[in-house]
C-alpha cells in the first residue's frame, strides 16, 4: 500500500463509518479511483450461467446503492459487482447514526434501512454504461420499498426486474435484507415461489438477466433446505442463489459496545455460519443452480474454503472498510498461490472439491 494510500484508508476509518463511505464513493464518482488493473491470471476465471467471470471475488450488495460507480469498483480488480439495494421509488433510510464499526471484532452493524436513488436513477446509470463483458459483470440487488404494502411486494420485485434487467448481467432477489420491516417474511417457500413467478413474467423475453435469490443466515437449515428445492421447481427456476445477508443474531463472542446496536450484522462473526449455510444449500444444488458465497470473507484461505464447499462466486464487503480496495489484488494473488499449494490448476477445478470428495489437498 503507499503511503497516500494507507493515509487515506487511515483518514476514512477515524471518520464516522457512513461519511467514510460516502466519501469513498464520492472520491470514485470524480475519477479519482484506481486505473484497469492488469488483466487476471486465466486460473482465476470462471465462467457461471455461460458467462465469463475473469475471476471470483465479487463485491457484495450495499456498497453502490445506486450504481453510481459499479465501473470503478470493477477497476479495483473485482470480477464482478453487485449493486443495489435498489427499490423502485427513492428512500432515505433509517434516522443516523445507522451504520457502526465493531473493530475489535472484525465486524459492521448496520441498519441503513435501503437508503438508495430508486430505480429510475439507477436505470439512468445502467443504460448508459458500455458494457464490456471483459472488464467484469455487473448485476442489482432488488429490493421493496419501505412503505409497499407486504401483499404488493411482488409488484415492487417484478417493476424492478423489468425497467433494471435489460441493463444488468444479474439480477439479485434481497428478500432477506433485516432493516426493512417484513420484508425477511418473504423467504417463505410460497411467497419466494409467487416473486419469482410475477418477475419472470414481466421481464422482457429478449433481455433476461439470470435471476437469485439472496438469502438470511438467519433462516434454519430446514427452511434453507426448503428454498434449494423450490429453487429446483420447473415452474420459478432460479439461477442461483447468494447466501448470505446480514444476521440479527449476536454471537457470544462480540466485544465492542456497539453490539448493542439494532440492525444486520457481517463480518468475521458471520464466516461460520456463511460456510454452513453454504454448505447446506450445496448439499442439494452442487452442480444445480450456481451458489454465491459472502459473510465474513477476509482471506484467500476464506475463499478456497467456499470454493470447494460449492460456491462458484464469492463477495465481500465488511472487510474492505478495515483494509481497503488494496485487498482486493492481494486476495487474488494469495488465492493463487493457495490453488497451486493445495494442487488445484484452477479456481473451476476446485469449485465443489470437497463434495467430490476428490479433494487435491
Ligand atoms: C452497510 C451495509 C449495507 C448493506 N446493504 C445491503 C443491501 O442493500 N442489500 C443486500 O442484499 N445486502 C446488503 N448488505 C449485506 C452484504 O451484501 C453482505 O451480504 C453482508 O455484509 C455479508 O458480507 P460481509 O461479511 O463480507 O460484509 C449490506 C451490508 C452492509 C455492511
Amino acid at each position: 500500500m503507499s503511503r497516500v494510500d494507507s493515509m487515506f484508508l487511515g483518514l476514512l476509518q477515524a471518520m464516522d463509518p457512513e461519511k467514510a463511505h460516502d466519501l469513498s464513493i464520492r472520491t470514485l464518482a470524480r475519477g479519482l479511483g484506481p486505473s484497469l488493473p492488469p488483466p487476471d491470471d486465466p486460473a482465476l476465471a470462471v465462467t457461471v450461467w455461460g458467462r465469463p467471470f475473469r475471476n471470483p471475488l465479487g463485491l457484495a450488495a450495499g456498497y453502490d446503492k445506486t450504481a453510481l460507480v459499479p465501473d470503478a469498483c470493477l477497476r479495483m480488480g473485482f470480477g464482478f459487482v453487485e449493486v443495489g439495494g435498489i427499490t423502485p421509488r427513492p428512500q432515505p433510510g433509517n434516522p443516523r447514526p445507522r451504520l457502526f464499526r465493531l473493530q475489535d471484532d472484525g465486524a459492521v452493524i448496520n441498519r441503513m434501512g435501503l437508503n438508495n436513488d430508486g430505480m429510475i436513477v439507477a436505470y439512468d446509470r445502467l443504460s448508459r454504461r458500455p458494457r464490456w463483458e471483459d472488464r467484469g459483470l455487473v448485476g442489482a440487488n432488488l429490493a421493496m420499498n419501505a412503505d409497499t404494502p407486504i401483499e404488493h411486494a411482488a409488484d415492487d420485485y417484478a417493476t424492478l426486474a423489468c425497467v433494471l434487467g435489460p441493463h444488468c448481467d444479474f439480477l439479485v432477489l434481497n428478500l432477506s435484507s433485516p432493516n426493512t420491516e417484513g420484508l425477511r417474511q418473504l423467504q417463505s417457500p410460497d411467497s419466494v415461489r409467487a416473486i419469482v413467478r410475477r418477475v419472470r413474467a414481466a421481464m422482457p423475453t429478449r433481455a433476461r438477466p439470470p435471476l437469485c435469490l439472496k438469502v438470511s443466515p438467519d433462516l434454519t437449515n430446514a427452511e434453507l433446505e426448503a428454498l434449494a428445492d423450490v429453487a429446483l421447481e420447473p415452474e420459478n427456476p432460479l439461477d442461483g442463489i447468494v447466501c448470505v445477508n446480514t444476521t440479527t443474531a449476536r454471537p457470544e463472542s462480540l466485544t465492542h459496545p456497539a453490539k448493542a446496536e439494532a440492525g444486520g450484522l457481517s463480518g468475521a462473526p458471520l464466516k461460520a455460519r456463511a460456510l454452513e449455510v453454504l454448505q447446506v444449500l450445496a448439499a442439494k444444488l452442487y452442480g444445480r443452480v450456481p451458489l454465491i458465497s459472502v459473510g465474513g470473507i477476509e482471506t484467500a484461505q476464506d475463499i478456497l474454503a467456499r470454493l470447494r464447499a460449492g460456491a462458484s462466486l464469492v463477495q465481500i464487503y465488511t472487510v474492505l472498510a478495515y483494509f481497503g480496495p488494496r485487498l482486493v489484488p492481494r486476495l487474488k494473488t494469495d488465492l493463487l498461490a493457495l490453488l497451486q499449494e493445495q494442487g488445484f490448476a484452477t479456481v473451476e477445478e476446485a469449485i465443489g472439491a470437497d463434495l467430490k470428495g476428490s479433494a487435491a489437498a
